[in-house]
């Protein structure tokens, strides 16, 4: 069986390039990566379907075929040409997404076709609505991130849509997200309030009933225990020394937050929290992982203007609040340096801290805790469902006393939570476990009929009059 994923947006190579440096590179490729291996370990031919980028800026992503070396050709990276040569954000992608379509017509019409595709995010799914169309190819769709959970956050409403509009193009993310969930054979989310919370949202309705188990399932990702695991004996000397060169005080508990600068991120709530506690200043030190700078306060990098803007308040907030010595920067450049960072500091009784204002899934917790580290998080999203029963602290992100006196709870706790933690990981979330239930899914979507003649056209008939009414009252 051979199946193809298709993923538009970032790109894939071996060295993981780029990895939380961009908002283009981050939980969803590491998804999209390690359910592909996972499959391939399990004797499956995958394809992941990605854009052909000849960009000297970006220059890992040129060569049309590429592979991770782990299983070779099992596991195949086509890169396919559409929107011209240079990188482009995923925002920018939607006019040129025909012509992936027709890219990947040609790259397959000479070979032999997936048997099934997996669609990931909405601009992969508007792909293979039209490949559904075209040639009757079936396909699960993983959101990842849904657009109207996005607007909510932004707080779009009518007085701002236009230039909301412009930036983030949300009419044609919801007609995808729309088309996506009314024709995949299964929708598969990471948790059950993605299922229901998620795509219960009133710009969704009339594309699917969330409460309709016929075409749901859901499959929580798993980590790499390869890389993310609690021994000692898997850090590399070299990685080790890079660590411990930048932790100068690497036997007291830290705080560690691992976020991507994006507001909706939400690093400076931590800082707020510390800031605001005299009781977490005293428990533990701050340790911020911030890629592309080894020291913020004298050289922003290579960080981009979205990142200094996000940088900058935090940086003046640590400074005003007097924390300078309580707050450590940590520039580390692969995920077996953050893995050796994860298991020193668990060591040493630290906590990991995710306080995004809202956060769909929560894979970094579920590494950190694979590594050793308790977790305290934001309970919006998936991590209430993760780390629910007692197994991590949750907190109300939007509050820093809040989230203070969980972080505070998690250090005086530590051992146990970390222990419990752990087991969680271990039980639940390992890739292998993922790919089986992809595939349990894809071999049921195998024997179902191709869609009924004009069962797909007026998914969007009801678009503009939700979004309408979603702006008039959001
Ligand atoms: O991990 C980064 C990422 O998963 C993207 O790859 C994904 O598409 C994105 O986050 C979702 O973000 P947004 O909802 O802001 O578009």
């Amino acid at each position: 069986m051979r199946i193809g994923f298709i993923n538009p947006q970032g790109n894939f190579d071996r060295q993981d390039s780029y990895l939380t440096e961009h908002p283009d590179f981050g939980g969803q490729l590491v998804y999209v990566k390690e359910l592909a291996l996972a499959m391939g370990r399990q004797g499956i031919d995958v394809d992941i379907l990605t854009r052909r980028i000849d960009d000297p800026d970006w220059p890992e992503f040129s060569e049309p075929l590429d592979d991770f070396g782990e299983l070779g050709e099992r596991v195949r990276i086509v890169r396919l040409p559409f929107g011209g040569d240079r990188f482009l954000a995923k925002e920018q992608l939607w006019p040129h997404l025909p012509e992936f379509v027709q890219a990947i017509e040609a790259f397959y019409r000479p070979a032999s076709w997936p048997d099934f595709f997996t669609a990931h995010y909405a601009d992969a799914a508007a792909v293979a609505f039209q490949l559904k169309q075209r040639q009757g190819k079936p396909f699960t769709f993983t959101g990842h991130s849904l657009g109207a959970q996005k607007m909510d956050k932004l707080g779009v409403t009518a007085a701002n849509f236009e230039a909301m509009e412009n930036r983030y193009h949300f009419s044609k993310r919801l007609a995808a997200e729309r088309q996506g969930m009314a024709l995949a054979d299964t929708i598969v989310t990471s948790t059950s309030e993605e299922r229901f919370g998620q795509y219960g949202h009133r710009l969704y309705s009339g594309a699917v009933e969330p409460d309709d188990d016929s075409r749901f399932r859901v499959i929580p990702p798993g980590i790499n225990s390869r890389i993310f695991n609690a021994e000692e004996a898997s850090d590399s000397k070299s990685d080790r020394s890079s660590v411990l060169a930048q932790v100068p005080h690497p036997n007291e508990p830290h705080v560690v937050v691992s976020s991507r600068l994006d507001p909706k991120k939400n690093v400076a709530g931590v800082v707020e929290a510390f800031a605001c506690s005299p009781g977490l200043r005293e428990a533990a030190r701050l340790a911020l992982f911030v890629r592309g700078t080894d020291d913020p306060w004298t050289d922003l990098g290579r960080l981009g203007e979205g990142e200094r803007q996000v940088l900058m308040p935090i940086l003046a907030r640590i400074e005003a609040a007097g924390l300078r010595d309580r707050v450590h920067f940590l520039n580390l450049n692969s995920q077996r340096q953050l893995a050796c960072a994860y298991r020193l500091l668990g060591r040493s009784g630290s906590v990991f801290a995710l306080p995004s204002l809202f956060e769909p899934f929560g894979l970094a917790p579920i590494e950190a805790a694979a590594c050793g580290l308790a977790v305290a998080a934001t309970r919006n999203g998936g991590p209430a469902e993760i780390f629910a029963d007692g197994v991590g602290e949750l907190f109300d992100p939007e509050s820093p006393a809040d989230m203070a006196a969980a972080l505070e709870r998690a250090l005086a706790n530590q051992q146990a939570l970390a222990a419990s933690a752990a087991e969680r990981v271990a039980e639940r979330y390992t890739w292998e476990q993922t790919a089986s239930a992809y595939l349990e899914v894809i071999r049921a979507g195998l024997d179902k009929p191709p869609p009924a003649e004009g069962e797909i056209e007026d998914v969007n008939s009801e678009l503009a009059a939700r979004l309408d009414a979603y702006l008039g009252q959001p």
